[in-house]
């Protein structure tokens, strides 16, 4: 074993992991509850929709800057060992959905912040919504734009659409591999028994 590797995950190793998966369970119904009452007449659906929107992206670029922050963090610590009698390939398993799961907590993030910044007011479409940390982050120049924007149903590769679908696709396979790592920390917990999960929630083997 490295002489280097952790013995346990640290305190601030538990409050970015659990930090953020309390943050996605917010997320994702603020997702749902912003697209689902896209473009709707009702008022009480209107006002649902700029609470949601606002939620779901100044939550979603905090969720951003914490993985930037939690794979700086892993990256100067490592992280603690798997119990010695696990299999080959459920090491390889772990630590590849593990892997996957930050790389979607770059890219869902990001690619709902290029939709974003791709729309742009015209088409008939009314001005974009970019409630971030102001009501008009994008203008402001609080936020950059990451893609030049153009009216929302301009005939551009780079548009809305293509990023929207990203987002969506994306978070799919996320739902997929977080129901698989949460399954795997139950069959550590409950089957093996060996202390996997307990070491994630109170840092003790
Ligand atoms: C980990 C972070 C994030 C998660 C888990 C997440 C999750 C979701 C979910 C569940 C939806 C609804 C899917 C649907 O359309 O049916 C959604 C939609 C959307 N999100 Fe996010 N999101 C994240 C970050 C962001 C960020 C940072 C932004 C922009 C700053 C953003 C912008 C959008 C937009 C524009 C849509 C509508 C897409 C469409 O047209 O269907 N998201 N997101
Ligand atoms: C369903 C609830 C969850 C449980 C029970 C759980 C449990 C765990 C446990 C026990 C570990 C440590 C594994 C080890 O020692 O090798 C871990 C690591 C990890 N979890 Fe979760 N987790 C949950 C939700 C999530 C969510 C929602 C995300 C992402 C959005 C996530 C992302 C990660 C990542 C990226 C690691 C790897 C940490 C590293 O090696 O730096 N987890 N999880």
């Amino acid at each position: 074993m490295d002489a280097n590797q952790p013995q346990a995950w640290t305190r601030t190793a538990r409050l970015l992991h659990w930090g953020m998966a309390l943050a996605v369970l917010v997320e994702v119904p603020a997702g749902f509850a912003m697209a689902w009452t896209y473009g709707s007449k009702v008022a009480g659906d209107q006002a649902l929709h700029l609470r949601a929107s606002q939620t779901h992206h100044t939550l979603g670029m905090l969720i951003l800057l914490a993985v930037l922050y939690r794979l700086f963090w892993r990256w100067k610590h490592g992280a603690p060992a798997l119990p010695g009698g696990t299999a080959a390939w459920q090491r390889l398993a772990a630590r590849g959905t593990q892997a996957a799961l930050y790389l979607l907590l770059l890219l869902i993030p990001l690619s709902g912040w290029a939709a974003l910044s791709a729309l742009g007011a015209g088409g008939g479409y009314p001005a974009p919504e970019m409630w971030f940390f102001t009501h008009d982050g994008f203008a402001s120049g609080l936020i950059p734009h990451l893609v030049e924007p153009h009216p929302w149903n301009a005939k551009v590769l780079l548009g809305y659409g293509l990023f929207a679908r990203a987002h969506v696709y994306m978070l799919m396979l996320g739902g997929v591999l977080v129901l698989v790592h949460g399954l795997a920390a139950l069959y550590h917990h409950f089957i093996r028994r060996d202390g996997v999960l307990r070491q994630m929630w109170s840092g003790r083997p």
